[in-house]
């Protein structure tokens, strides 16, 4: 007798894909595009030759339920949702004394670029070149950083936008406390809301759990598109940790080659920085 659908494989069924949903998750898959399905290609003659260009990767949701909804975080702040250029959330900011991060930084770094830039990037804080100059992604890492647009993308660095998810440098570079990047993240939420790039660059561990809400480490987020407020990001490894394993610039490379796809920038044969 068959034994389909009684209660004990249903339950088994159930905790097995539970589990391959857990598992996924912790992967950085957050969701299925909408209407995706699985369609089967024809077998490929031996004639036919393969594409060279891969259709766009899918975008898996980065929304997860516990992201609170833009309005929850920009209510933080009240009269934060009303600024609509970033010269007026930048005068809102003012001599910021929201965090205990205020006290000991030389500049408070706000961010820099093109205002209607198309493609943003996210770092995770300033550091002490950064601090001193009051722009990010100045020092060392930042040179990479500029490397990778001008000379690996071919576009000017005036022609993104840069900022960090937190404005202040934390003492000894050492990584952002919860505390911070709560009090720091509506502003950075308001900067993607005002440029409204095509496509976000997350640079980093730190900077692309803080976006996504995720604890999903880099290596495994890099390389797949996620979407946060219905904008494409791809996360990628930090300039810094670059500089300490050039050996990853390859995939760096790679995943800036999918962000010049979906900008439609042309790929050089040769590249990266
Ligand atoms: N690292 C960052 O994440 N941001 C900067 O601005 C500089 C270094």
């Amino acid at each position: 007798m068959s034994n389909s659908g009684s209660v004990p494989d249903r339950n088994l069924l159930i905790a097995t894909l539970r589990d391959y949903v857990e598992q996924l998750r912790e992967e950085g898959l957050e969701g299925l595009p909408a209407g995706a399905r699985v369609e089967r290609a024809a077998p490929r003659t031996e004639t036919e030759s393969v594409p060279r260009v891969a259709a766009p990767a899918p975008i898996s949701s980065a929304v997860p339920p516990q992201f609170p909804p833009a309005a929850e975080m920009l209510s933080k702040y009240p009269g934060l949702e009303t600024t609509s250029t970033l010269e007026q959330l930048r005068t809102f900011i003012g001599d910021c004394q929201r965090c205990k991060l205020a006290p000991l930084r030389k500049n408070l770094v706000f961010g820099v670029g093109d205002p209607n830039a198309e493609l943003m990037f996210i770092g995770e804080g300033p550091g002490a070149d950064e601090d001193q100059k009051g722009e990010p992604f100045v020092g060392r890492a930042g040179q990479l950083l500029t490397d990778i647009i001008e000379r690996g993308m071919g576009i000017a660095r005036s022609e993104v936008y840069i900022c960090n998810v937190i404005k202040c440098r934390p003492p000894e570079n050492r990584n952002p406390e919860p505390d911070e990047v709560a009090a720091c993240e509506p502003f950075m939420l308001r900067q993607i809301e005002i440029v409204k790039p095509k496509v976000i660059v997350g640079l980093g561990t730190f900077a692309v759990q803080a976006v996504l809400k995720v604890k999903t480490p880099i290596s495994k987020l890099r390389g797949r598109w996620h979407e946060v407020r219905g904008i494409r990001m791809m996360p990628t490894f930090h300039p810094a940790y670059l500089l300490r394993n050039p050996g990853d610039k390859r995939l760096v490379w790679a995943d800036v080659q999918e962000v010049m796809k979906v900008l439609g920038i042309q790929i050089p044969r040769r590249g990266g920085a």
